[in-house]
């Protein structure tokens, strides 16, 4: 199976990070391939919401950017992966922005794949995570695709605080069980 990772976290060693690095492990022990997006490092421009890849005349996004290698990855895997920190409350804003730019390639990446969620977060609450995992469960049911983990790692600021949890080795299954 191949398996794309849209990873928004701008932190090359952070708790997400490690938690998209443990599943890949456990993914290619499955004998998965994994192509990995570090959203954060890359050029996407937000949506305008100019419509022009919804006119008829097709001519596509205005912006010809980094969201090319990304559409051409989506259109390719078989098994697609939100994995961000929650920042105020929801997936940061440099996932969304590349969730928004799926305005203009819907009808290339809509093709019944699996996905599954990662998040991380400094805190315990479940009233924390709740609105990112319901926005998450929007976009795929919007998307038909089908869900098949969420992983959410409360009280993990850093990847110091993965230590003595399950997290690690919870994220290395979701992607071996794949
Ligand atoms: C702008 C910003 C907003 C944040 N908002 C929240 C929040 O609402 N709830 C929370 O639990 N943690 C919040 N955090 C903490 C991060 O989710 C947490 O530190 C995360 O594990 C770190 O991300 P990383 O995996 O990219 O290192 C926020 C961090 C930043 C920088």
């Amino acid at each position: 199976m191949k398996i794309a990772i849209l990873s928004g976290s701008p932190h090359k060693n952070g708790t997400t990070t490690r938690l998209i690095e443990c599943f890949s492990d456990g993914a290619k022990a499955s004998g998965h391939s994994v192509r990995r997006f570090d959203v954060a490092f890359m050029n996407i421009h937000p949506c305008t919401a100019c419509d022009a890849c919804h006119r008829d005349e097709h001519t596509g996004c205005i912006f010809q950017d980094d969201m090319t290698k990304i559409a051409a990855g989506l259109a390719d895997a078989d098994c697609i992966v939100f994995a961000t920190p929650i920042y105020y409350f929801g997936m940061n804003g440099q996932l969304k922005t590349v969730i928004d730019r799926f305005y203009g390639i819907e009808p290339t990446i809509r093709k019944g794949q699996k996905s599954m969620l990662i998040t991380a977060m400094s805190d315990n609450s479940e009233a924390t995570i709740a609105p990112t995992n319901e926005t998450y469960k929007s976009i795929v049911k919007w998307l038909e695709w089908n869900n098949v983990g969420i992983l959410n790692a409360y009280g993990c600021e850093t990847p110091n605080d993965l230590k003595g949890t399950d997290y690690e080795a919870n994220a290395y299954e979701l992607g071996r069980g794949l």
